[in-house]
C-alpha cells in the first residue's frame, strides 16, 4: 500500500483528496495546523471511508517539525495543499503569504529531496494565466503579473518546483484549478465558512439561508453573455478525482516530463447570473441580489480547455454545475 503524506489535508479541498485517496487504497497522513480548518474533519473523514488517517499536526514554517516528519514517515508521495488563499488578505498581508505558501514550500521540498521521496502533486491555479488572450484556456497560454501576492505564491511555487525538477530527481505535477466549489454528497465535509464570505458560491449559498441579506454581483457590463463575469465552477469531488489521476501518472512512471503543468477545470464558463439562477433551479431557494461595481482585480472571463487533462491523466469532470450548487446547498443546510 502506497503512503501519502497530504499536507492541509483537513482542508476544503485536502480533505475530499484523502476521502479519495483512501476510496483507492492509498495510506494517508495528514499534516495540517489548524489554522483555517478544525479537527473534526478528521473525525467526519474517517466516518465517510471507515478508516482513520494518521494526522500529525505540524505548522510548515516549523523546520525541525518538518524535516523530525519526513524522518519519521516513509511516504511514496507528497499532495502539497498547505497553503493561505484569500486574495484580499494577501494585499494586506504579503509576507504572510510569502512566508505561508513560499516558505513552506522550500521546507517540504528540502525534505522530500534529502530523503529521496520523488512525487509531488502541487495546488495551483488558473490565476496565474490573469485575463488570458484566447478562451478557452489552454496549458501553453503564457502566464501573466499576478493580481495579488496570492497569485504571486501560485506563479512562484510553479517557479520553485520546476526548477527543483531539473536539478534534483523530484518529479511534480502542478494541477492549475479554476474555481472548486460545492461538497462532498454526504454534506459531512465542505468549505468551512469563515467571516464573510469573499468567493460567489459561499455568498449565494448563505444569502439562501438568510445569513446575508442580499449578493452584490460585482459588475453587469463586462463582455461576456450577459454583462457579468464568467468562470469554470468545478465540482470538489471532481477535482479531488485529478489528484489521485496526477498521482497515478506519477506513481507509474507515465509522466513526460519532470514538471508537468494540467488545468483542471469542466471546459464550461458560466456568468454570475447564470450560477444565481442555476441555483435557484436546483435547490428552489431564492437569491436576492443587486448589482454592484465591478471587483478590482476581476477578470471578465476564464474557462478552461481540459483536453490535456482529459488525454494525459484519463481524467475528466463528470459533475455538472447544479450538482455543485445542490451540494453546496445541502452543505449548508446541514451546518
Ligand atoms: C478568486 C481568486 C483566485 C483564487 C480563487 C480561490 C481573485 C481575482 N481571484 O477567484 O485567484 O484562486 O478565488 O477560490 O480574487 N462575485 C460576485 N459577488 C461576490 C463574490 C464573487 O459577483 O460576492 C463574482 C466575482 O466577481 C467573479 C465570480 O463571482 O466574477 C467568482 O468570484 P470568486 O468566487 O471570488 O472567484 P474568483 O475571483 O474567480
Amino acid at each position: 500500500m502506497k503512503k501519502i503524506l497530504v499536507t492541509g489535508g483537513l482542508g476544503y479541498i485536502g480533505s475530499h483528496t484523502v476521502v479519495e485517496l483512501q476510496n483507492e487504497g492509498y495510506e494517508v497522513v495528514i499534516i495540517d495546523n489548524l489554522s483555517n480548518t478544525t479537527i473534526d474533519v478528521l473525525d467526519k473523514i474517517t466516518s465517510i471511508t471507515g478508516i482513520k488517517p494518521a494526522f500529525e499536526e505540524i505548522d510548515l514554517k516549523n523546520k525541525e517539525a518538518v524535516k523530525h516528519f519526513f524522518k519519521y514517515y516513509d511516504v511514496d508521495g507528497v499532495i502539497h495543499f498547505a497553503a493561505s488563499k484569500a486574495v484580499g488578505e494577501s494585499v494586506h498581508e504579503p509576507l504572510k503569504y510569502y512566508e505561508n505558501n513560499i516558505t513552506t514550500l522550500t521546507y517540504v521540498l528540502q525534505e522530500m529531496v534529502d530523503n529521496s521521496v520523488s512525487n509531488f502533486i502541487f495546488s495551483s491555479s488558473c490565476t496565474v494565466y490573469g485575463q488570458a488572450d484566447e478562451l478557452p484556456i489552454t496549458e501553453s497560454a503564457p502566464t501573466k503579473p499576478a493580481e495579488s501576492p496570492y497569485g504571486a505564491t501560485k506563479k512562484m511555487g510553479e517557479i520553485i518546483i520546476e526548477d527543483t525538477s531539473k536539478a534534483t530527481d523530484l518529479k511534480a505535477i502542478a494541477l492549475r484549478y479554476f474555481n472548486p466549489i460545492g461538497a462532498h454528497e454526504t454534506a459531512k465535509i465542505g468549505e468551512l465558512p469563515i467571516g464573510v464570505p469573499q468567493n460567489l458560491i459561499p455568498y449565494v449559498v448563505q444569502t439562501a439561508a438568510g445569513i446575508r441579506e442580499c449578493l452584490s454581483i460585482f459588475g453587469d457590463d463586462y463582455d461576456t453573455v450577459d454583462g457579468t463575469a464568467v468562470r469554470d465552477y468545478i465540482h470538489v469531488v471532481d477535482l479531488a478525482k485529478a489528484h489521485i489521476a496526477a498521482l497515478n501518472r506519477l506513481l507509474n512512471g507515465e509522466n513526460k516530463a519532470n514538471c508537468e503543468y494540467f488545468n483542471i477545470g469542466t471546459g464550461t464558463g458560466s456568468s454570475v447570473l447564470e450560477v444565481v439562477n442555476t441555483f435557484e433551479k436546483a435547490t428552489g431557494k431564492k437569491v436576492n441580489y443587486k448589482i454592484v461595481d465591478r471587483r478590482e482585480g476581476d477578470i471578465t472571463a476564464a474557462y478552461a480547455n481540459t483536453d490535456l487533462a482529459n488525454n494525459e491523466l484519463g481524467w475528466k469532470a463528470k459533475l455538472n454545475l447544479e450538482t455543485a450548487l445542490a451540494s453546496a446547498w445541502k452543505w449548508q443546510e446541514n451546518q
